[in-house]
């Protein structure tokens, strides 16, 4: 019988030498003679362990990692085939504890199968929920999206059901359904892992929407700096396409729905949904004034439901195993799962999925084994650039949406970014502002020149040039962007600015910088 050895063909994997890995393995059992199947799986979120390898035992898997060329040699010799002892071992994979006290539904598959294996796909569940959806009239599939709690995960954590009924209950003969696979924030990924691991769940999440509302065109507007998910997504369409799951006719249906990837020119505003939009009928991403909502005059100025990726790949499980199912995960009004990406100075970074209501101190420590330097964290920055600092003392806060903006942060698209003590905040301020600047579309006036502004101000007091004048001014410029901005960048801009002055005040006060 012909071994089974997986390993990862993610961008993370990829990058860490995933592929020589993968030709050494082949290399390794062809010179042994050694009957070998080599499948490319996508990551299953542990990125300290990348590459990490799996050998098919007896039915289970077996991790190895991380693995580089020059360790597969002595892999061989050590049996690992047949689970072997070596310094790389890491015994069952679904029993690493990182990945056994998850709770994954949206990441249910991503790692475990072959993303563009349909076979894979369905054998694992896939396409249960858009059988179920087509059992359906469009506003039942509604219900059951609105009753499951789900809130967008893209950052604003707009209740999914009800943006979708205002595209259902919109008059048009032309609606469409689009992703926001823009992916900007700082120290995220999770639209990335979940588009190169398990495209089908992302394609099937949006043919549910289309049928949903009434839609027949989709477009997955992608970042043009995520190739492989690129490729993996164009190759999954081609695959569901060529199977009926896709096109004219959806799984017999009569109900059409086509799907396209439209790459992106690079800019954080483009995932504005507004942006994005301009940026999908080929103007540049400048933000539109709201109203009209995009779910009444969207794309092409028809009704557009504008979804995160992870909003939409949460879709099928949701219908498969209904709306109460998804709710019993979770607190209060944050019901479901988040698949939250650690990152920055951690020493296990990667993916978590689980239930709201897990702690920041949990997530940390527990998951991430505090800062990969070894020095204490002092705080951590919630939901990408944006986002507010979080300091240490309030580590015990639970992520979830109320529990979050009751400190004065945001949970954003669940990206957790770690610094230890060395962090100098009144530059990570200044970093916020220059970061507006440069993003910044131009369109309204706050945002334009109050981040060059804001630059100048923190800058002044580093310098130690009126520092009390100027601190006051730095906040009375926030509350100018935060109340005066057109859109999210310049508005949001002041939550890490704020949060840093407010629990690292000692940072702006510290001797000038000469
Ligand atoms: C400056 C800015 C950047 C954004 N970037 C993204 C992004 O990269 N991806 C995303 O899904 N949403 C992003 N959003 C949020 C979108 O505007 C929108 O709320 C989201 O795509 C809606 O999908 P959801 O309801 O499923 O979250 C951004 C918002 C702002 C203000
Ligand atoms: S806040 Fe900034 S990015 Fe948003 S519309 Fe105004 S100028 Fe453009």
């Amino acid at each position: 019988m012909s071994a089974i050895v997986y390993v990862p063909k993610d961008a993370s994997a990829l990058s860490l030498g995933a592929e020589t890995v993968a030709l050494a393995i082949a290399k390794e059992a062809a010179d042994r003679g050694i009957d070998l199947t080599l499948k490319r799986n996508g990551s299953r979120g542990m990125c300290w362990l990348e590459p990490l390898v799996e050998v098919v035992i007896a039915g289970e898997r077996y991790a190895y990692g991380p693995v580089s060329a020059s360790d597969v040699p002595g892999l061989f010799a050590a049996g690992f085939l047949h689970n072997g002892p070596h310094s790389l071992q890491l015994g069952r994979t679904d029993r690493i504890k990182y990945f056994s006290s998850q709770q994954r539904l949206t990441f249910v598959r991503v790692g475990v199968t072959e993303p563009t294996s349909l076979s894979d796909y369905i054998s694992h569940g896939g396409y249960d929920g858009l059988r179920t959806a087509l059992s359906l009239p469009p506003a039942e599939i509604v219900q059951v999206v609105t009753d499951s709690g789900l809130r967008g995960r893209g950052g604003a954590a707009f209740p999914t059901g009800i943006k979708w009924k205002t595209v259902l209950d919109a008059r048009a003969s032309q609606k469409y359904v689009t992703c926001n696979a823009d992916e900007g924030d700082s120290g995220t990924f999770s639209d990335r892992m979940l588009m190169e691991g398990d495209p089908f769940v992302l394609i099937e999440g949006m043919t549910i929407a289309a049928l949903a509302v009434g839609a027949a065109q989709g477009f997955i507007y992608l970042r043009i700096e995520y190739p492989h998910a690129y490729r993996t997504l164009v190759e999954a369409i081609r695959v569901a396409y060529e199977a009926g799951y896709l096109g004219a006719d959806v799984l017999g249906s009569g109900r059409r729905f086509d799907l396209e990837v439209r790459l992106g020119a690079g800019a954080y505003i483009c995932g504005e949904e507004t942006s994005m939009l301009e940026s999908l009928e080929g103007r540049r991403g400048e933000v539109r004034v709201r109203p009209p909502l995009p779910a009444i005059k969207g794309l092409f100025g028809q009704p557009t439901i504008v979804n995160n990726v992870i909003s939409l790949a949460s879709v099928p499980i949701i219908l498969a195993r209904g709306a109460a199912f998804y709710r019993n995960y979770g607190v209060g009004r944050s019901q479901g799962t988040l698949p939250i990406q650690l990152a920055g100075n951690i020493q296990r970074g990667g993916l978590v999925e689980r239930a709201f209501g897990v702690s920041l101190r949990e997530l940390l420590y527990d998951y991430g084994g505090g800062s990969a330097s070894g020095r204490p964290l002092r705080a951590v920055q919630i939901g990408g650039p944006l986002g507010a600092y979080v300091p240490a003392s309030q580590f015990d806060t639970i992520v979830d949406y109320e529990s979050l903006t009751g400190i004065g942060a945001l949970l954003g698209h669940g990206g957790i970014v770690a610094f230890d003590d060395t962090v100098d905040m009144a530059r990570m301020a200044r970093y916020a502002m220059e970061f507006c600047a440069i993003e910044s579309c131009g369109k309204c006036t706050p945002c334009r020149i109050g981040s060059t502004r804001g630059v100048e101000v923190i800058d002044r007091i580093l310098y130690g040039v009126d520092r009390a004048k100027n601190l006051q001014v730095l906040e009375d410029l926030c509350e100018t962007m935060a109340e005066g901005s057109l859109c999210g960048l310049g508005g949001m801009t002041p939550f890490p600015v704020r949060s840093a002055l407010r629990h690292f005040r000692e940072d702006f006060t510290k001797p000038p910088v000469r």
